[in-house]
């Protein structure tokens, strides 16, 4: 059984990125599975980009791996970046114009002139990459007729000289390594003979997962790492009958999503937190209308312009609490590639039947990331409209009527008889203005109450390995897949751990939380990548008196690079020691 990671380092605009999603999608075709991380500078040219994969044979891929099994060093800041995650016996594959490397034993080492043949062979110096992928198909066993199929997909657009420049590349890399090379490592990739594999990134994922939700109105403005929603929709939307609208800012976007959901049609938007934090008066108005609403905050380092090519889980705080006054709101946190699909479905579906906004966090890793997914069952999908006002209620309509589950119907302009305002100011339940304290309260109250719906949908939370652990692994978001690989093997490995990961975030699911938790659990790990340990600190204030004893260990990471599972391995482990 194969399982390797392969990295692809360079500098950025040199067409490191392209390689890597190259050699993805061709190993897809061939019917592995895949599952890459990338990071890469803000600046559109120059600083160091780097886009690693790992591939395997066996089932669908849970994170991005331990350690690096190949890498492909374009320059020599590539090579002092990555060297020393790259394995004891792993193999390092070079350019060898650019730089050489310190000499050891400790890998195998594959010297390539990437550079020269580029300029001397082909005259293109872009094309060294590949140069690069025309090698790793010769030493790895990647057939080079998936990269020429991919080629011309990606940059047929270029024109027929670029493709046959590109052709004569990858044909003189394959050249090289077959006349001065000989192969030492044993790393294959070669076709399974599996159907080819269908690999979305997730944001794709998640804008299909939303459209097959029902979404027919989107408004955005570009932020990475947000963007490809707004590019993808474009194109996508239309086709279905749905618009897409370029606003001028993200005040502009979230008016526009509110206005269109106010006319009945489900919409969303989707920023990051610079876009956020725009937002959050408009997040004050969709809360006080009850209007639906999906707002979608792809996660980047902050604060500020912060780092906007990187991944963190920041926002979780801003997400709950963002706004003046108290505006109760949804929060969900996507957790893989495949739940970027049904989580959407998921967010539409509360939007509409909470009539609440609904703010939705993934992340630049999860965003950016490829993963080979199973075919989504979309005839198993549910999806949910919202309550409309029965011919009753419309004689005397109200909009916002305290019901058993304060859910009030909802009609759309051109109802007859359903007009009302729908206004950002305190009112009654007809929606007229009104600035009584008794008033006020009751339909805070109301805002509140429906909300507690929310926790009782089936799927709030999943949870994996033993069922009554003593180490409870408790994260959230783009974590649960590292997560579950860590937890398979301590258990493997004797320990006894298990892990819950809630996909509601806000309202906190409290109860299912503590009930977990009162069965024995004796620490919890909360590996989170922030730099203060938000959902550690919410989990700490959302204990029960009986479960006051429970250790809560924060682990809190900043600076952009998602957990390793040997990472989270190595913390149950002392988690576990401390407690024998
Ligand atoms: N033949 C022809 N064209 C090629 C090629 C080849 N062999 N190899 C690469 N290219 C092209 C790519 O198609 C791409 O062109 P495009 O921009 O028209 O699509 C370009 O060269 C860059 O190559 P790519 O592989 O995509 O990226 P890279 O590894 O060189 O890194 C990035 C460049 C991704 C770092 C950079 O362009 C980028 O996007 N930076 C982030 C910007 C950002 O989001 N900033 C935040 C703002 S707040």
């Amino acid at each position: 059984m194969s399982d390797y990671v392969f990295r692809f380092g360079g500098e950025g605009g040199e067409g490191v990125i392209s390689t890597g999603e190259l050699f993805t999608t061709a190993c897809a075709r061939s019917g592995l599975e895949i599952y890459t991380f990338r990071s890469y500078p803000a600046e559109i040219k120059g600083g160091h980009a780097m886009i690693q994969v790992r591939v395997a044979d066996k089932n669908i891929l849970l994170s991005r791996g331990d350690g690096v099994d190949v890498l492909l060093a374009f320059n020599k800041e590539a090579y002092d970046r990555h060297y020393k995650e790259l394995k004891d016996g792993g193999v390092l594959v070079f350019d060898n114009t650019d730089f050489l490397p310190d000499e050891d034993t400790r890998t195998i080492k594959y010297p390539i002139p990437f550079n020269k043949i580029a300029m001397e062979e082909i005259g293109v110096r872009l094309t060294k990459n590949m140069v690069s992928l025309g090698s790793l198909s010769e030493l790895f066993g990647v057939p080079q007729d998936k990269f020429k199929e991919l080629i011309r997909e990606k940059f047929g657009k270029k024109g027929e000289a670029v493709l046959e420049k590109n052709f004569k590349a990858l044909e003189a890399g394959a050249k090289y390594v077959k006349e001065n090379l000989k192969k030492q490592d044993k790393v294959q990739v070669q076709p399974t003979g599996r159907q080819p594999r269908l690999v979305l990134a997730g944001n794709e994922a998640l804008s299909l997962g939303a459209i097959a939700a029902g979404l027919r109105v989107y408004a955005g403005y570009p932020i990475t790492p947000a963007s490809s929603i707004l590019e993808f929709l474009a194109k996508e939307l239309p086709k279905v009958g749905g618009v897409v609208i370029q606003t001028e800012d993200e005040i502009a976007a979230l008016g526009v999503v509110l206005g269109s959901s106010f006319a009945g049609k489900k919409a969303m938007t989707a920023t990051s937190g610079p876009g956020f934090s725009l937002m959050t008066e408009m997040l004050g108005l969709a809360v006080m209308a009850e209007f639906p609403a999906v707002i979608v905050n792809a996660q980047r380092a902050g604060p500020s312009t912060g780092m906007p090519t990187k991944m963190e889980q920041a926002d979780l705080m801003m997400s709950i609490y963002a706004g003046h006054g108290e505006a109760p709101r949804v929060v969900l946190g996507l957790t893989s590639v495949e739940d970027c699909f049904y989580g959407m479905i998921r967010a539409f579906n509360i939007a509409e039947t909470f009539q609440t906004p609904v703010i939705v966090l993934t992340d630049q890793g999860l965003a950016q990331r490829e993963a080979s997914l199973l075919k989504p069952d979309v005839l198993g999908i549910e999806v949910v409209d919202r309550k409309k006002p029965t011919a009753e209620e419309m004689a005397h309509y109200e909009r916002f009527k305290i019901t058993p589950d304060n859910i009030s119907p909802m009609a759309v302009p051109g109802m007859p008889d359903a007009f009302y305002s729908a206004t950002g100011i305190e009112h009654t339940e007809a929606g007229e203005l009104n600035y009584e304290p008794a008033n006020h309260n009751k339909m805070m109250n109301k805002r509140y109450q429906k909300l507690q719906g929310v926790l009782k949908l089936p799927w709030i939370v999943k949870t994996y390995g033993l069922e009554k652990p003593e180490v409870a692994v408790i994260g959230w978001g783009s974590g649960e897949g590292v997560i579950r690989e860590a937890v398979d093997i301590a258990n493997k490995e004797g320990l006894k751990v298990g892990a819950l990961h809630p996909k509601i975030l806000w309202p906190f699911p409290s109860e299912i939380i503590n009930k977990y938790l009162a069965q024995g659990v004796k620490r919890v790990i909360v590996p989170e990548l922030n730099f203060s340990g938000q959902f550690a600190t919410l989990l700490k204030a959302h204990l029960a008196n009986g479960n006051r004893n429970i250790d809560v260990i924060s682990m809190a990471k900043g600076g952009g690079i998602p957990w390793t599972p040997s990472e989270i391995v190595n913390k149950i482990k002392e988690a576990s020691k401390i407690h024998v």
